[in-house]
């Protein structure tokens, strides 16, 4: 039986215990040889990887598990090399949100004006990470979920055109998905989505039932507009505080969808959408970077020093034990919900593709793609977010079928907007640079264009390339 080598790159991700976790819990559909972390930050990975070893050693002790900051070390063998770096690290993600707001325009990770800034640095990094990576393991399937992905997807597009095993991902539309798919009694597993965008900017347009083929889309969203004034009840409700980033985002998105009765929407539509209300939620002085700074990042560190002190999971409360056996009994079932039932979205959607990839399945899923016909009222060139069937040769992408103009004027600015800050990159062309700003509807001014720019290019330093 093949067993696989794996690579975690930005193994000091706060989404990395996690997805270690699932990789223990799904030994039996997805046997290992190795696993390896490799990061540039010594002090991040280590604390992350002590906790792997910890793991590990528990519960596969025949998988040889270790942590470098060497790339042929970690890249040597490999058959899969999932990456989640964030190029520039958190301190400047502050900058990224922060810069914006000084100018009255929204700072958000991989939209506007900041997802530009974070979307150049990542550019940068990803392009040396992947020729790296294909130095050492020409074969290996590289799926990276580094953000601003659709405009780290358009680059590697147009500098690796021919490299079928590098994909782009998002949890976000699956996340969407399971908020809603429960409404109509079903899982998520129990339907085939159709969906189109770019990414974080798409909408599902049907939710075929496996069993039927009947589009279920029509009546999960008669429910929701039946049921609206109630559903909205509960979400407000849900919200715990000020920073409940995602159930405040889920409230609005249910907004979205009064507004816009149609399809069932990417939560980041909202930002384009709504940049007001979204803005209205942080300041110059409080925005998701601090939360994500006090919250998950805090949180997932403590997890893993408590581990490495205790020295063992096994008999204490972090014991995965139970969680492990429902799994090697399934076999062949792709389906997230009877893998696993409470791990982190962003692990389960990557191991689900895993399975389809080794398992040869061919299973539906969503992952940036070029366009190439797929939508064909939209440029054949574009890196668009829809609908693949996932195999070991590669992705073979459905036809989705034209989409309105409102969906295709939305994505086609948006769109334009991220090649043309691409071409900017790999030209280092200034003037691109201002006509990627200008041209995003959230900043939509040339002179605010120039000031945020500046200031961008003053913090990022030798992270952004020269722009001449
Ligand atoms: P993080 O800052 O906590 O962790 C990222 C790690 O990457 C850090 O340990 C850092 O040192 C490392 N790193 C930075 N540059 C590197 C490089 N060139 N080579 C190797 N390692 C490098 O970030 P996070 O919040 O855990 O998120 C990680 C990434 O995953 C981000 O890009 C984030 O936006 C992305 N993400 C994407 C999705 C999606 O839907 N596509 C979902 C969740 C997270
Ligand atoms: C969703 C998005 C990701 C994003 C993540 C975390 O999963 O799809 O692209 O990185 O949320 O965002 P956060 O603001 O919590 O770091
Ligand atoms: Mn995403």
């Amino acid at each position: 039986m093949k067993r696989y080598s794996v690579v975690i790159c930005g193994g000091g991700s706060t989404y990395t215990p996690d997805m270690l976790e699932l990789l223990v819990m799904m030994q039996k559909p997805f046997p290992l040889k190795k696993v390896v972390l490799y990061d540039i930050n010594e002090e991040r990975q280590r604390i992350v990887g002590e906790f792997g070893e910890v793991m590990f050693r528990e519960y596969m002790p025949d998988v040889e598990f270790k942590y470098t900051l060497d790339k042929k070390e970690a890249f040597e063998g490999i058959d899969f090399a999932f990456v989640q770096i964030r190029a520039g690290g958190l301190d400047l993600r502050n900058y990224d949100e922060k810069i914006p707001y000084k100018y009255d325009r929204i700072g958000q990770e991989t939209c506007g004006a900041g997802g530009m800034a974070y979307g150049i640095r990542s550019v940068v990094q990803m392009i040396e990470l992947v020729k790296d990576i294909r130095r050492y393991a020409p074969d290996a399937w590289i799926i990276n979920y580094s953000n601003p992905a659709a405009i780290v997807a358009e680059a590697c597009k147009i500098v690796f055109p021919n490299d079928k095993k590098l994909v782009n991902i998002c949890d976000m539309p699956t996340d969407v998905l399971g908020r809603y798919i429960g409404y109509i009694g079903k899982k998520k597993s129990d339907v085939n989505p159709m969906y189109f965008g770019l990414n974080h900017y798409g909408w599902f347009t049907h939710l075929y039932d496996k069993q039927t083929g009947e589009d279920l889309l029509p009546e999960l969203l008669e429910y929701v507009h039946t049921h609206y004034d109630e559903l909205h009840k509960e979400r407000e409700e849900a919200i715990r505080g000020p920073e409940d980033h995602w159930s405040i985002t889920f409230l609005a998105h249910l907004e979205m969808m009064k507004d816009y009765p149609f399809y069932l929407p990417n939560s980041y539509n909202l930002y384009y959408l709504y940049p007001e209300k979204m803005k209205s939620h942080y300041s110059l002085e409080h925005t998701r970077y601090d939360e994500v700074i006090s919250g998950r990042e805090k949180n997932v560190f403590n997890y893993c020093r408590e581990i490495t002190a205790l020295g063992k999971m096994k008999g204490t409360k972090y014991d995965i034990t139970d969680r492990i056996s429902p799994y090697t009994t399934v076999e062949g079932d792709l389906s997230s919900e009877t893998i696993y039932s409470d791990n982190d979205v962003h692990a389960a959607y990557l191991v689900e593709l895993v399975l389809s990839i080794v398992n040869n399945a061919n299973a539906q899923a969503m992952v940036m793609v070029k366009n190439d016909g797929i939508v064909p009222n939209l440029d054949p060139g574009m890196m668009v977010e829809a609908t693949v069937l996932v195999g070991k040769e590669g992705l073979i992408p459905l036809c989705h079928g034209e989409v309105p103009q409102f969906a295709k004027g939305l994505l086609e600015n948006q769109y334009a907007c991220e090649h043309t800050l691409v071409e900017a990159i790999l030209e280092k062309d200034d003037q691109k640079l201002l006509q990627a700003f200008a041209q995003n509807r959230l900043v939509g001014d040339t002179e605010v264009a120039k000031k945020i720019i500046a200031e961008f290019k003053e913090v990022n330093g030798a992270y952004w390339p020269d722009f001449k």
